[in-house]
């Protein structure tokens, strides 16, 4: 058996479906340039048929994007792999990904029309039968079909066997188990791999690829279970991110697998100095900060603080250090930007971070650099990144706030004033609140007049120090929709009204 672990990436497609995230074609696209710099095999780009957004994504990234295999997910519905086949018409290496219910919970609970038919004998045969047509439909645009059976960790494991025979010999090339639900123990989940390894007789023809969710915190030890029972392929998403608990971290799954290759014998293609990088870009493109203890990329994973660590450390690295910072794109030396460091410097740093700007963006960021850097010692990455979702944001701006006075203190009750810009209109008005935010939050609902629900309300300050900028990002839903605003200002009641006014040109956008 082949020693490589092939790693799959679905940062941009299961990632992006956590909760309260959504990621525009260009923000994808810069994502999925710093995968392809990751080195990742497989990027799964989007879920083409559901809008337009996410066809027009797929179909940018698979114009641009030539090493890794670039994959767009679809239901075994023809019109669904139609849309796949035309989105990645001009990949250089397409993949699509079909697949469906493959456990009783899902057949009974999600094909309930008699269509599929009326006991569950007859409803597993139909959509066994769904699943072979799939994907002989997909390779009709391509040879490299992975089929997915949805909900496998909870399946009848003989009714799994048959279904993936079936799906093998109508042509798919790999073969996707997913815990969906993220319910399977490591022990289980690596016995099913061996089982389908030792049970399917046309296995051979297949890769087999896990996707494991991490509903119980276990989705890395099931995705490693997995591969140390023979499967060759591995899923997952940078930071974990993705529905609910999100998906196994690649990350951790890579760094587990190199750091431990004493044990688990394999190897990857992944070029993990870029972790860093990428976890900091895909952080930010979605609005998900990473947790300070996050394993491998987190900002304390490389760091000591207590005084037998650090004596420990200081004498050998070894005693407390099972990776090195660097292996994962830690930087030791550090150039530091201000006032004085030049669009050149401007420039270098941004790329280092994974963002190439146009002419135009660098000189729109440099300005809004320059007015930071004025106000404090040194402009941080988190300062950059910050400024770039300011200034770069390409939502069309429907409200724009003009003007922000607040008055509050220990016994005074907390006032706003805001004016903003509606189109052609200047609207003014104030509002008192239970603290200074709650009244510009109240008089910005007073003079837009719209009915926005505030879901979540988080406040960082990305830098330390009194001059840090604070970033606000918020959650809000209007009229069923929902969406994230985020803003940055060394003001944190200003960076709180910019985020509010983000989320609503958001809404004000999605139309
Ligand atoms: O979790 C899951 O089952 C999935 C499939 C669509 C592969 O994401
Ligand atoms: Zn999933």
């Amino acid at each position: 058996m082949s020693d490589l672990v092939a790693v799959f990436d679905t940062t941009l497609r299961d990632g992006e479906q956590a909760a309260g995230t959504r990621l525009g074609s260009r923000d994808k696209l810069t994502v999925a340039r710093q995968l392809a710099r990751l080195n990742v095999d497989v990027i799964e780009a989007g879920y083409p048929a559901s809008s337009p957004d996410d066809f027009e994504a797929v179909r940018q990234i698979s114009r641009e994007i030539q090493g890794p295999i670039v994959c767009a997910l679809s239901r075994a519905v023809p019109s669904d792999i139609e849309a796949c086949g035309a989105a990645l018409d001009k990949a250089a290496r397409p993949r699509i990904h079909t697949g469906i219910g493959a456990s009783d919970i899902h057949i009974m609970g999600k094909f309930r029309d008699e269509r599929y038919g009326r006991t569950l004998e007859e409803k597993r045969a139909r959509i066994l039968q769904l699943g072979v047509d799939a994907v002989k439909l997909a390779k009709r645009y391509t040879n490299d079909v992975q089929f997915y059976a949805e909900d496998a960790g909870r399946a009848d494991t003989a009714y799994l066997f048959v279904m993936l025979e079936a799906v093998i010999d109508a042509g798919a090339t790999v073969v996707n188990i997913p815990d969906t639900t993220g319910y399977a123990v490591p022990e289980q989940f690596g016995n099913l791999i061996r089982g389908i390894r030792e049970n399917v007789p046309n296995i051979a023809k297949a890769v087999i690829s896990v996707h494991c969710h991490d509903d119980l915190g276990l989705a890395v030890a099931n995705a490693l279970a997995g591969i140390r029972n023979g499967a060759r392929q591995v899923e997952g998403t940078i930071n974990g991110v993705g529905e609910r608990a999100g998906n196994a971290a690649i990350e951790e799954v890579v760094m587990a697998l190199r750091t431990r290759a004493d044990y688990f014998g394999v190897r990857t293609n992944i070029d993990a100095r870029e972790f860093h990088r990428t976890s900091r870009l895909v952080a930010d493109s979605l609005g998900m900060a990473v947790p300070a203890n996050k394993a491998v990329i987190g900002a304390n994973a490389f760091s000591h603080s207590s005084g037998i660590h650090v004596d420990g450390f200081l004498k050998d690295r070894e005693t407390y250090e099972i990776m090195r910072p660097e292996d994962v794109g830690f930087d030791e030396s550090r150039v530091v930007l201000t006032a004085r460091t030049g669009r050149h410097g401007l420039s270098d740093r941004l790329a280092k971070l994974g963002y190439e700007l146009s002419k135009e963006e660098l000189d729109q960021t440099y300005q809004r650099f320059l007015a930071v850097a004025d106000k404090k010692q040194e402009v941080f990455d988190e300062d950059l990144i910050a400024i770039l979702h300011d200034e770069l944001h390409p939502v069309a701006e429907t409200y724009q706030l003009e003007y922000m006075h607040v008055y509050s203190g220990t016994s005074a009750i907390p006032t706003a004033t805001v004016r903003l810009r509606i189109g052609e209109e200047t609207r003014e008005g104030a509002a008192i609140g239970d603290g200074p935010v709650d009244a510009v939050y109240k008089s910005i609902t007073a003079v837009t007049n719209t009915k926005v629900k505030l879901l979540r309300y988080d406040i960082r300050a990305v830098t330390s120090g009194t001059e840090a900028i604070g970033e606000v990002t918020v959650q809000l839903e209007m009229a069923g929709k929902r969406t994230v605003g985020r803003g940055a200002s060394t003001d944190v009641i200003e960076a709180s009204a910019k985020a509010y006014v983000d989320g609503l040109n958001k809404l004000a956008g999605a139309g």
